[in-house]
């Protein structure tokens, strides 16, 4: 009877104690199953995913690489962000149809705008292929292993059955403890069909970004094109509508407080089961570095971008860029401080050893914990070294960005030869007009000097390449700025014209490329080799703890870390306590868009209709009880990746998009605390609402499947 007692007790906190977690969808669990079901949901885990039928996963496709998208309509309408969309927005842009400020709505199928190069990926089918892939690896020293592994990950993907316009693709889980294999379909004619004016989906902007409270209608409508078969095609204007085997039906009846749902999407990476002295050194030494680098990069171009309306437009989507995840770390390191996750964490791993003791395993897994310490600390200068020249030289000063494609223009004629060189080459002088279309030398020149001084100052002395051993920061900078010919397109083209041996002559005498040079020659000879090396040994550290950690059922739950494949969270509509005294609603209103209403400000304007439909409270449908939803919040547990993810209701219908996370739950990628992680949604009404009222596209409205499932007949 006791015993009875305490196992129901231990159910219902495991079932009520939301952990997060991201689930892969053909592996869903009774334990998932039943969380689900006591969290509201209606659905069976077949309802989800299914390889035989239509099922969620079938209007679920990954978009264009980095995000999520639904299908919504029989006509393969697919919802997405407005910022997962956005370079494709940008692109169709020019001075008379600004469309990143205007809005686009195709009111009719013509005119809907193709997207050269943008793929939209379904998954057709997940199958477990751990057996085939680790056969005859287990006694072999570990880089013998990987190159087995490799082999038998390209002979299974050779040779698992699929259809001819299908692709196979094999992914690791739990740092190699499981290998699932994907059938997927890409299909590569995507069009732009209606985005919202940047006053809508952009609003609030980097201020807002990872904030809640939120009132942003993050959204933009795209069109999968198929060919006649309905199979993937290359874009052709006589290609069709694609007719998908699921769409999403969208739910007109809100979302309360508590109510069930399930966010599905593409995280893209997470580390969920780092050691405590991997979490430490992120949060006092890696995360701060990299904040600083970017800290000075952002000051400088927001002080151009404020005076002169021409370097705003070159720099927007780039500032944006740097300052989403320089937003994102320091969140993170609150969080990670706030929630104790190093405490925890060791607290963690205390009880991992004395559970491996008990049970006999010390032989094998004994030293982890220890032999994790000194790895990391071994590791410590050589990562910061390496996370400083990739946010000085490989993405924040463009000189040195540009210079080092040149670098690895001259290795690739070393390693491969006169015909790589060749090809990379062209691709180079094509592409770089795009580079220096948005291209400001004395912005550059300015964030250059900055960042040149931290990096003299703060990579780890013996990593000082000898370019800038001693030297006067100030000094060198101007005589870079006056010598090279690698701030114009112009100059760098001259610099790529001749024949192989005079280009790479052309380059090594060009100051700014000897900088990169030195910097680069150093890095790659000094910090990556040893950095890959005591790195591969963390990764067969990480291995053998996940093992252990599935082995021994120490954590009450286990999913796979983050990896850009398919992946279901779940959760309620919930606000929080951010800090004392201070506790967040889970759902914002129009009225707060006008509160932070700023006129003609660039992140805050609003556009002059939304007020009048305000005003007017003219919401048709969309709105409840006199006034309009904007976004919700809720604790499914999600990442870089799941922006565009639909939001879905307890029966399967589509509430919500995803676009974001709360400031103070930012860590959720490294230690997810259920009392402070939220991730941020769109109501899906307000996406209608600027469809139809604002927008009048009446044509996209008719195509959607609109339902009351609240509504009892
Ligand atoms: N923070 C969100 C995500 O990581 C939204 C980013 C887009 N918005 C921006 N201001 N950069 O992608
Ligand atoms: N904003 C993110 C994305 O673009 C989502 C997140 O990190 O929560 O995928």
């Amino acid at each position: 009877m006791r015993f009875l007692k305490l196992f129901l007790l231990f159910v219902v906190v495991q079932v009520s104690a939301q952990q997060g977690g991201m689930w892969v969808p053909s592996l869903l669990s009774g334990m998932n199953e039943q969380e689900m079901k006591h969290l509201g949901m209606k659905m069976s885990a077949s309802d989800i995913y299914d390889a035989n039928k239509s099922s969620l996963k079938d209007a679920v496709p990954q978009f264009d690489g980095g995000c999520t998208s639904e299908v919504i309509s029989p006509k393969g309408l697919l919802l997405t962000n407005h910022h997962c969309g956005f370079d494709a927005i940008q692109s169709h842009s020019t001075v008379d149809h600004d469309y990143l400020t205007d809005g686009f709505w195709a009111y009719k199928m013509e005119d809907e705008l193709p997207n050269e190069g943008m793929v939209v990926t379904f998954v057709i089918k997940i199958e477990d292929v751990t057996a085939q892939v680790l056969a005859n690896t287990a006694d072999l020293p570990e880089a013998e292993k990987q190159k087995k592994i490799k082999e038998n990950i390209a002979a299974v993907s050779g040779s698992f059955p699929k259809e001819s316009w299908q692709e196979n693709s094999i992914r690791t889980f739990y740092e190699g403890n499981q290998y699932l294999l994907f059938v997927l379909e890409n299909f590569k004619d995507i069009r732009l069909v209606g985005a919202p004016p940047s006053s809508i989906g952009k609003f609030g902007s980097d201020t807002d970004n990872w904030v809640w409270p939120r009132h942003t209608g993050d959204f933009s409508l795209f069109r999968i094109y198929a060919d006649k078969n309905n199979h993937p095609a290359a874009y052709a204007k006589e290609n069709v509508p694609y007719v998908p085997k699921h769409f999403l039906p969208i739910s007109l009846d809100g979302v309360k407080e508590n109510d069930f749902n399930l966010v599905y999407g593409y995280p893209g990476r997470t580390t969920e089961y780092l050691p405590a002295v991997a979490v430490e050194q992120i949060v006092n030494t890696l995360n701060p570095a990299k904040i600083e680098v970017r800290d000075r990069a952002l000051k400088i171009e927001d002080g151009f971008m404020r005076k002169d309306n021409a370097i705003k437009i070159q720099y927007a989507s780039k500032y944006a860029s740097i300052a989403n995840y320089w937003k994102k770390w320091m969140g993170e390191s609150l969080g990670l401080k706030k929630s104790n996750a190093v405490n925890v964490k060791r607290a963690e791993e205390q009880r991992f050893n004395e559970e491996v003791a008990k049970k006999g395993k010390t032989a094998v897994y004994g030293s982890l914990i220890v032999d994790f310490e000194t790895n990391y600390k071994e590791i410590a200068p050589y990562a910061l070294a390496r996370d400083y020249f990739n946010e000085v030289v490989v993405r924040n000063t463009e000189l040195l960005s540009v210079g080092y494609k040149l670098y690895q223009l001259e290795q690739l004629y070393k390693t491969k030869g006169e015909q790589a060189f060749t090809e990379r080459k062209n691709v180079l002088y094509n592409g770089l007009g795009e580079f220096y279309k948005d291209y400001n030398k004395a912005v550059d020149e300015k964030v250059f000097g900055e960042l040149i001084d931290i990096y003299a100052r703060k990579v780890p002395a013996e990593f000082i390449p000898p370019a800038l051993t001693n030297v006067d920061t100030k000094k060198l900078t101007s005589d870079v700025y006056a010598a090279t010919q690698l701030t114009s397109y112009g100059e760098i083209q001259k610099l790529l014209t001749g024949d192989t041996q005079t280009i790479l002559n052309k380059i090594n005498n060009d100051k700014g490329y000897q900088l990169v040079k030195s910097m680069a020659d150093t890095y790659l000879n000094k910090v990556a080799p040893k950095y890959d090396e005591i790195n591969l040994r963390i990764t067969a550290l990480q291995r053998t703890y996940i093992k252990a950690l599935l082995e021994l059922k120490t954590k009450a739950r286990m999913f796979p870390d983050a990896n850009s494949t398919l992946r279901v969270t779940y959760g309620k509509v919930k606000g929080y306590k951010a800090k004392d005294a201070t506790i967040y609603e889970s759902r914002t209103y129009l009225d707060g868009v006008l509160e932070k209403y700023i006129p003609g400000d660039y992140e805050f304007d609003v556009s002059p209709k939304l007020i009048d439909l305000y005003n007017k409270k003219d919401y048709g449908p969309y709105g409840e009880g006199g006034k309009m939803p904007v976004c919700f919040i809720g604790t499914s547990h999600t990442t870089g990746g799941n922006s565009g993810s639909p939001a879905i209701d307890a029966k399967g219908n589509l509430i919500g998009l995803n676009f974001d996370r709360v400031w103070e739950g930012t860590m959720s990628d490294i230690y997810y605390d259920p009392a402070i992680c939220r991730n941020v949604m769109t109501d899906i009404r307000y996406v209608l609402f600027i469809i139809d009222k604002f927008a009048g596209a009446q044509n996209i409205i008719d195509e959607l499947k609109l339902v009351h499932p609240k509504k009892k007949r």
